[in-house]
């Protein structure tokens, strides 16, 4: 029987969790998503054609891997079928999990209404519904995947669904639909995903005691975790480790290599506390050497120092074995570099650990000479001696050993440490 690796974020997100399921989908004969939806995203080009992934696992690219999206995941049919029409037919290389909730179009209506009313306090969602639509799975109300099967009674509860939220659609002048145009809809829904719709948890568990090898894809990262992130500036799932089981449907003795994705700073999209952010030309040569704007929403990402409490902390919160540390290329040529080292509480105080009124702490910096060029390497050897002090700095700071950097976004400028 075999385990199932793991690939989870140790930040914000963006981390470049993309290309590490790139260059290690060949390895593997599946890749699953757990949670979240298209929020996230990423764009791959494969034979010259560009693909924008939201929904879609990255085992999409490489022949052999069977790509399952798992029933943690919110799913908007529509983006879904976008994505599966793009590679043209996944018949036999797609499952989608049963029991995954549909995310209906008025989740994203109220994700918007609900933002532009919180005014300053805003989170900065992308907009796409996610909150909406997990308060409804929460609430008992929601609609999931096998439901498709019986279109009449889907087109029923979703006129409920609507009605129910009347009020605050009327509100935004949003007129509720009718059930034809429901079940218009639907249909389209049903007629391009059930074919891929299958009791995923059966399969993995079948996959695992066949001694198939599993990968999965952690969407988001740690810090915007619901209950473990920087609340309420998180997403609305559950990004770390723990979210891959009841995402899933996997048992933690199920789970084998937990690898860390961090990049060598920090970036933040939306709002929230974030400890190291730059706010002056550092930041802003961070954020172009970075190529730091979102994939779903297109906004400049918040750049800082790499923030070695909350990557400590990440470390723990997932259980992470290994840390592969990203765009270490995007600090060359920097005069120096820091990380925070620990945080000063109000009282005082100096700690390691980050407190939960993140606010109040001030970084505590070390500061780093700026080495020349790391861009392309693919031996540690080949790095300046100032970028392997700095890696090993993150290795005593984190207590998890740093087994991949990656020096640019091409698939082989990557040092492998084992
Ligand atoms: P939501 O997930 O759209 O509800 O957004 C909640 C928060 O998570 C916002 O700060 C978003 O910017 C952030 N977020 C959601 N998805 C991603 C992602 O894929 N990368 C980075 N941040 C994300």
């Amino acid at each position: 029987m075999s385990k199932a690796d793991l690939i989870v974020g140790l930040q914000w997100g963006d981390e470049g969790k993309g290309k590490i399921v790139d260059l290690k989908a060949k390895d593997y004969d599946y890749v699953v998503r757990y949670q979240g939806g298209h929020n996230a995203g990423h764009t791959i080009v494969i034979d010259g054609v560009k693909h924008a992934l939201h929904l879609m696992p990255s085992g999409v690219l490489s022949p052999n891997a069977i790509n399952i999206i798992g029933n943690g995941v919110v799913l908007f049919a529509p983006q879904l079928i976008k994505e599966i029409n793009s590679f043209g037919n996944l018949d036999g290389r797609l499952y989608i999990s049963e029991r995954a909730h549909l995310l209906l179009p008025l989740h994203a209506v109220i994700d918007q209404a609900a933002e532009k009313s919180k005014g300053g306090s805003a989170i900065g969602t992308t907009g796409k519904g996610i909150g909406p639509c997990y308060t409804d799975k929460v609430s008992r109300i929601g609609v999931r995947v096998n439901e498709l099967r019986n279109l009449e009674t889907l087109a029923d509860k979703i006129l409920v669904i609507y009605q129910r939220k009347e009020p605050i659609l009327k509100a935004y002048d949003i007129a509720v639909p009718s059930r034809e145009e429901i079940l218009k809809d639907i249909t389209i829904w049903r007629d391009g995903l059930l074919k891929y719709v299958a009791d995923t948890t059966l399969m993995l568990w079948e996959a695992l005691d066949s001694g198939k090898k599993v990968l999965l894809e952690g969407a988001q990262g740690t810090l915007l975790d619901i209950d473990q992130g920087t609340y309420p500036f998180v997403t609305s799932s559950n990004t770390i480790s723990a979210g891959a089981c009841s995402g899933t449907g996997l048992s933690p003795k199920n789970l084998g290599e937990i690898v860390g994705i961090a990049k060598a700073y920090c970036t933040r999209v939306g709002n929230g506390v974030f400890p190291t952010e730059l706010h002056c030309e550092t930041g802003e040569l961070m954020r172009k050497a970075g190529a730091e704007f979102g994939t779903t929403t297109g906004r400049p990402r918040r750049c800082g120092w790499f923030d070695a409490p909350l990557a400590r902390l990440a470390c723990k919160l997932n259980g992470t074995d290994s840390i592969a540390l990203m765009k270490l290329d995007v600090l060359d040529g920097f005069n120096e570099v820091k990380i925070c080292v620990k945080y000063k509480l109000k009282d005082g105080t100096e700690t390691l650990n980050a407190p939960l009124e993140l606010e109040d702490a001030t970084p505590i910096y070390e500061t780093f000479e700026g080495w020349g060029v790391t861009k392309g390497a693919r031996t540690w050897e080949e790095l300046p001696k100032a970028a392997q002090n700095y890696i090993e700095t993150i290795e005593k700071l984190t207590g998890v050993r740093v087994s991949l950097i990656s020096t640019s976004p091409e698939r082989n400028d990557t040092i492998i440490r084992g």
